[in-house]
């Protein structure tokens, strides 16, 4: 074979070649089988009008082994890459050179331009950040050191706004819509979410929020579908204009519009879809204690249960987890605990009543024995417009609680029981609570009752697994009485 060329001329700094395409004899996906360290065929990086050259000439089908040639052709901005058969050099793909270090979007806050960022459309990542418009509305987590934002705080922010990789089934999403990441669907719906307000819109397009939001406008039930698992083999080309594709947590999970709401609707867990059910009984007994909560009820489904809460935000308000919150100022020292170091953030950003609201949550949390309040389980909520904060959002996502993923043997036992976010167990973290004074838990003296009928639902939950919580409940009931009583003795 001739000796190829395989030099560029060019004025732009820095350019990345992106192999991505699908092999002409076995149609396998180049790239991932590619032997290439990266997804890009790095160019030499220049400082000034120059040459770049492609370090590599060939890429191998690693599953029938079939050669393809890389050469650059033409110049600057408009340049291609074509990728040829060795064998027949008329058989060729081209790809366009992008200048590696143009802004791909604009993060927007509802109608404010935020700040210029380049998105790697291979993985959804924020590679790069350029012109801040807008200090003010930056996500909270991320710092800013003399006018310059912290990129890899951004970058994080950004990660946290895609299908976790732990979502449950979520390989069989991936396949189905063959794509490699979940990052990859965030820029299809424009990163837009039912959550909050941000969104990213294409460089160069003039995308208004009004007609996009998905809070008055509608939106596709097709990922919706593939991703609480109702997915339909003939699907072939689908609409992926959803929140569903920056929802968070594990569990199989969708957005529907029900009688005009914005409902999320949540699957469970095998084996015993606990989770479902967790969340109606942890309602209740939120609502007889009167602890400000996001309501979930049962809904089934072709025989599947679900637990479905309406939206706990508007179109003027937003919800900030408390993973950010807790990262906007640094922790001082090894000796502030995280409880008072959340708290301190909390008075620093002005969220009134944060102290009651974190400790009824913790009340709830060591009555329901949840051993999964992470710090993406809860957060406050703020006006998108005056950025003023309005409180700790309704207690939501209680499910990971009434012993529920353990054996009957093991449930009501204190053995492997962990507490989060603040302490490990939950003995110690219900010390936390300064007052208690607004609890009444003879308010839950009827709740084996209220737990036995939302059980009754289950065909996954034995009446034998149902009474046994009923006890552990009630024990935890007594011990908490228990250690109120004695904290008033010593006082
Ligand atoms: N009612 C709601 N309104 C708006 N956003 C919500 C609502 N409920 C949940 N969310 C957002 O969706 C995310 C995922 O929901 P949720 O925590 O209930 O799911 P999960 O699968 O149970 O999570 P985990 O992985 O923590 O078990 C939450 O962290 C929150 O950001
Ligand atoms: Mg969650």
């Amino acid at each position: 074979m001739e000796e190829k060329n395989h030099t560029l001329e060019c004025s732009i700094h820095a350019y990345a070649v992106r192999i991505n395409f699908n092999c002409d004899n076995c149609n396998q996906h180049i790239h991932d089988a590619s032997e290439m360290p990266t997804p890009y065929l790095q160019t030499e990086k220049t400082t000034h009008s120059s040459t770049i050259n492609v370090e590599n000439d060939l890429i191998n089908c690693e599953h029938c082994k079939q050669s393809y040639g890389v050469e650059l052709t033409k110049s600057i901005s408009a340049a291609t890459v074509e990728i040829f058969d060795l064998e027949d050099e008329n058989n060729s793909l081209r790809i366009t050179v992008f200048d590696d270090r143009a802004p791909t979007h604009c993060l927007m806050h509802q109608k404010i331009p935020i700040i210029d960022v380049k998105i790697s459309e291979l993985t959804g990542e924020i590679l790069d950040t350029y012109h801040v418009y807008n200090f003010k509305h930056l996500p909270i987590s991320v710092k800013v050191n003399d006018g310059v934002v912290d990129k890899k705080d951004l970058h994080e922010w950004f990660s946290g706004r895609r299908i976790p990789a732990s979502r449950e089934q979520i390989n069989d999403v991936l396949q189905h819509l063959d794509i490699s990441r979940t990052g990859m669907l965030v820029e299809k719906c424009f990163g837009l979410s039912l959550s909050d307000h941000y969104w990213i819109k294409p460089r160069n397009s003039n995308l208004d929020w009004e007609k996009i939001n998905f809070f008055d406008n509608d939106f596709s039930e097709e990922i919706g579908n593939l991703l609480i698992g109702e997915s339909s083999a003939e699907m072939i080309e689908i609409d992926l204009k959803s929140p569903d594709n920056t929802s968070d947590g594990v569990l199989r999970k969708r957005w529907k519009v029900i009688n005009g709401k914005r409902c999320l609707i949540k699957a469970g867990s095998d084996p015993y879809k606990q989770e479902t059910y967790n969340e109606v009984i942890a309602s209740r007994m939120m609502e007889l204690l009167g602890i400000e909560h996001t309501p979930y009820w049962l809904m089934l489904e072709k025989d599947e249960p679900y637990s479905v809460c309406e939206i706990f935000i508007t179109k003027d308000t937003e919800h900030i987890s408390a993973w950010a919150i807790k990262n906007t100022l640094p922790k001082k020292d090894k000796q502030t605990s995280e409880f008072n170091h959340f708290l301190t953030c909390c008075e620093a950003l002005g969220i009134p009543n944060a102290r009651t609201s974190i400790e009824q949550m913790l009340v709830i949390d060591y009555l329901i024995v949840n051993d999964d309040r992470h710090t993406n389980n809860f957060g406050a909520i703020r006006n998108v417009h005056t950025l003023k904060w309005l409180g700790i959002t309704p207690i939501y996502d209680n499910g990971s609680s009434f012993w529920n993923k353990k054996i009957l043997s093991d449930i009501n036992s204190r053995r492997g029981l962990k507490s989060k976010p603040f302490l490990s167990s939950h003995d110690s973290q219900i010390k936390l609570v300064s007052s208690f004074e607004w609890l009444e838990l003879d308010k839950l003296k009827h709740i084996d009752e209220e737990i036995r009928s939302v059980f009754s639902h289950s065909k996954f939950i034995s009446k034998e697994r149902c009474e046994k919580i009923i006890l552990g409940v009630k024990q935890r009931i007594d011990e908490l009485t228990e250690m109120i009583e004695r904290s008033h003795i010593h006082e």
